[in-house]
């Protein structure tokens, strides 16, 4: 992975204009997802097209990055999105319900197709991997194309398609919250945790963040602006994280010039993979 992780990505509907405003302007959010799919009635599609296409034509999102979300490759909604929102140049499109690897490069063609005629820079593909085909494909999905650049687990609509009853342990949905986060590593790409749909419970939030970031998922999704900074700061490496990988990436430099690949700091062995752990930090952190 070449690009900072999206530490919180944060959906609104496409018909609210408000939430639109007020994530791409106030908040301090890494990724604005504005969304097309089920945060949208049906009988409301054709107006949260013209929305997502005002909004990434007339606000300035600053820094944030612009995503829009789909409606599902199938749902027969999917090509009128991409044909209204591709030229308004998001920087990534997230494709709901992945279930098999031709669903990725269905849409990878089409955006192609449509930022030529449109003469844009490139657009990147996000994955939400949220059914029991999708998680069983995750090797074909993770490696479909090029232009993937990160995988989300949608807990939530995974449920579902297994039958199994959401419970705070997560217990019911480990094994795929494991499989998404185990595939994005193999194909590098970024992993993305699942929604929390309690918004107003902050300490069950930062547990499930934490529990999330020691998975091995470097973002979450969120729904509502509160949530935005307990997450924020749950994928940010606090100073002191910081200053122990300096540590162990300047004392291992000197050790493999010294012969020595494993050492010792503040009474722990350190070797390889505590070095991978510590570059990843950096990674998180910017650096
Ligand atoms: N993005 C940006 N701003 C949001 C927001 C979001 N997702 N959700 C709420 N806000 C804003 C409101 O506009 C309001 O701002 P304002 O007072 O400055 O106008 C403020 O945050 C407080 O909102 P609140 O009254 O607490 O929430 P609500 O009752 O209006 O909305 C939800 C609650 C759950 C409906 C709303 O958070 C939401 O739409 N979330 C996203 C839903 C979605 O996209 N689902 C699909 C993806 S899983
Ligand atoms: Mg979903």
């Amino acid at each position: 992975m070449t690009h900072r992780p999206r530490r919180a990505l944060l959906y609104m509907p496409a018909t609210d204009w408000r939430k639109i405003e007020k994530a791409s302007t106030e908040l301090e959010v890494d990724s604005v997802c504005i969304d097309l799919e089920d945060g949208v009635a049906l009988n409301r599609k054709e107006e949260a097209r013209v929305g997502a296409v005002k909004a990434l034509q007339s606000l300035d999102f600053g820094p944030r990055e612009r995503l829009v979300r789909i409606n599902p490759v199938g749902s027969g909604l999917e090509l009128d999105d991409l044909k209204s929102v591709v030229p308004a140049a998001p920087q990534a499109i997230v494709i709901p319900k992945v279930d098999e690897a031709d669903h990725i490069r269905w849409v990878s063609k089409t955006v192609r197709k449509l930022q030529n005629e449109h003469g844009l820079p490139t657009i990147g593909l996000i994955a939400i991997i949220e059914s029991a085909c999708g998680i069983v494909d995750l090797r074909a999905i993770a490696g479909a194309d090029s232009r993937l650049e990160a995988l989300i687990f949608g807990a939530e609509d995974f449920a579902a398609s297994i039958g199994a009853i959401r419970t705070e342990s997560a217990a019911e949905v480990a094994y795929a919250r494991s499989a998404v986060v185990t595939h994005a590593a193999a194909y590098d790409l970024q992993a993305i945790d699942m929604v929390r749909t309690d918004y107003k419970d902050m300490e069950a939030l930062a547990r499930e963040s934490r529990q999330g970031l020691e998975m091995g998922y470097s973002g979450k999704q969120v729904i509502h602006p509160a949530q935005v900074p307990v997450v924020q700061q749950a994928f940010t490496p606090t100073p002191e994280e910081i200053a122990w990988a300096e540590k162990v990436i300047a004392a291992n430099n000197e050790n493999q010039k010294q012969g020595a690949g494993a050492f010792a700091i503040d009474g722990k062995m350190v070797d390889m993979p505590i070095v991978k752990a510590a570059e990843r930090i950096l990674a998180r952190a910017g650096h």
